[in-house]
């Protein structure tokens, strides 16, 4: 499988999760265009929503530390069942490269690939701004 590589790295990263509330822990691995490879795991806090999840603390380790171009985010969970990026997340990534592929897996590494555009169809772009009728 392709992305087996960056799977086994998401499964890593879930190692380091921060969960004590939900009890559930999420690993994600980004590959940058330059080859690199950024991981994250959920963060949580006291302040429930204060929370970050994995996708979004790889992309913003990759993008603070100077890529912003991406082949592919792997994601995987200790669920039997396989999980996909929240729409916060799905929108965080959007920003970057639409065509991105998305592998979604189980705790077995089970898996399966989509691009970001099919999985946040009729994304907001910031593009609509640009056709805005006035104030
Ligand atoms: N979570 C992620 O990290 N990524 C996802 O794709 C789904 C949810 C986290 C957020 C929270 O810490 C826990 O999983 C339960 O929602």
């Amino acid at each position: 499988m392709k992305y087996e590589k960056l799977l086994k790295e998401a499964k890593k990263a879930k190692e380091n999760a921060y969960a004590p509330y939900s009890g559930f822990r999420v690993g994600a691995a980004l590959l940058g265009k330059s080859g690199r490879v950024y991981t994250g795991a959920n963060v949580e806090n006291a302040a429930y929503s204060v929370t970050c999840c994995a996708e979004r603390v790889a992309l913003f380790k990759a993008v603070s530390g100077g890529e912003r171009d991406f082949d592919a985010i792997a994601v995987t969970s200790d669920s039997d069942a396989i999980i996909a990026p929240c729409g916060v997340c799905r929108q965080a990534l959007m920003e970057f490269s639409p065509h991105m592929d998305v592998v979604t897996s189980n705790k077995n590494l089970d898996c399966e690939t989509e691009t970001l555009d099919q999985l946040l169809p009729k994304a907001f772009t910031g593009k609509e701004m640009e056709t805005k009728s006035g104030s």
